[in-house]
């Protein structure tokens, strides 16, 4: 598959997405969005892919936010569909992979950026990487699922704060608010992030899949977490992983899955 607009490589079993548009600071347009839709699916139905690394291009930027040259002259009704449509394709998409995604954060992270961030299963930062969601410096709110998943991660006052003054946290702050699991050097982000995928690859990816629903049940209105998760342990004593993970261990040596 040939994109223009982002980066798919390869290593055993772990998949790393690149958005590469650095000299708009990877900013999210239209035809970006379509291509790691596209790219998500297909890493998703690739039975090879365990892991999903996402990132941006060169050092500056994870991703500035949504392309702002896209919009600036949209009317209300173009405004809701942006949304709408950017919320289906990628960030509720992204959230509801059953392949785990981790979003390695490269520089700034802000708005469509932090909310792409925000929709991995979690987030490793460089040192230098600056998070926010400027958009009401825009006259407009976050639209990608922003003012939904920061109070989930980082409480209901901060976010206010952050979306409110449009301001920014610096790596650190961002992991003393828990909005990323670890903070490291740039050169040692994707190394360190790799390390990570490689442990969950080692796992089940049935049971990961299962899990991810779970957890992300617990987040929802419309069905209850509990019942997802009895439902889905239940659905993993099907599975040949759980025959292969069990026999391993009575067998005393490592389950091959
Ligand atoms: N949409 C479109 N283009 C963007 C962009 C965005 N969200 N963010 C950056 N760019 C473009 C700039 O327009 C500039 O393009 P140009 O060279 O063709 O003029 C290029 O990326 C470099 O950005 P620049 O602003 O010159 O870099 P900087 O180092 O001075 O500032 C930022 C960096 C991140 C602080 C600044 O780019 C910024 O505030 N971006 C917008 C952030 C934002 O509001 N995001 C939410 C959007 S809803």
């Amino acid at each position: 598959m040939n994109y223009s607009n982002i980066l798919v490589n390869q290593e055993g079993a772990i998949a790393t997405i690149t958005i590469n548009r650095p000299t708009k600071l990877n900013a999210l347009n239209k035809a970006t969005i379509e291509e790691l839709h596209q790219a998500f699916k297909n890493a998703d139905v690739d039975k090879s892919i365990r892991v999903i690394i996402l990132t941006g291009s060169e050092t500056k930027a994870f991703v500035a936010g949504a392309d702002i040259s896209e919009f600036a002259d949209f009317d209300v009704k173009n405004g809701g569909e942006l949304a709408q449509k950017g919320q289906e394709l990628l960030f509720n998409f992204v959230e509801n992979l059953s392949t785990p995604v981790i979003a390695a954060i490269n520089g700034f992270a802000l708005g469509g950026g932090l909310e792409l961030a925000m929709s991995a299963h979690f987030r490793v930062a460089s040192t230098n990487a600056k998070m926010g969601l400027p958009e009401v410096s825009l006259g407009v709110i976050p639209g990608y699922g922003g003012t939904q998943r920061l109070p989930k991660l980082i409480g209901k006052g901060k976010a206010m704060e952050l979306i409110m003054t449009a301001g920014m946290l610096t790596a650190a702050e961002s992991l003393n608010y828990k909005l990323v699991n670890y903070v490291v050097e740039q050169e040692e982000l994707l190394p360190f992030c790799i390390k990570l995928a490689s442990k969950i690859s080692n796992n089940s990816s049935t049971a990961i899949a299962s899990a991810i629903k779970a957890v992300n049940a617990g987040y929802r209105n419309d069905i209850n977490g509990f019942e997802t998760e009895i439902q889905e342990f239940g659905n993993c004593f099907g599975t040949a992983d759980f025959k292969e993970g069990t026999t391993a261990f009575l067998e005393k040596r490592r389950p091959n899955f």
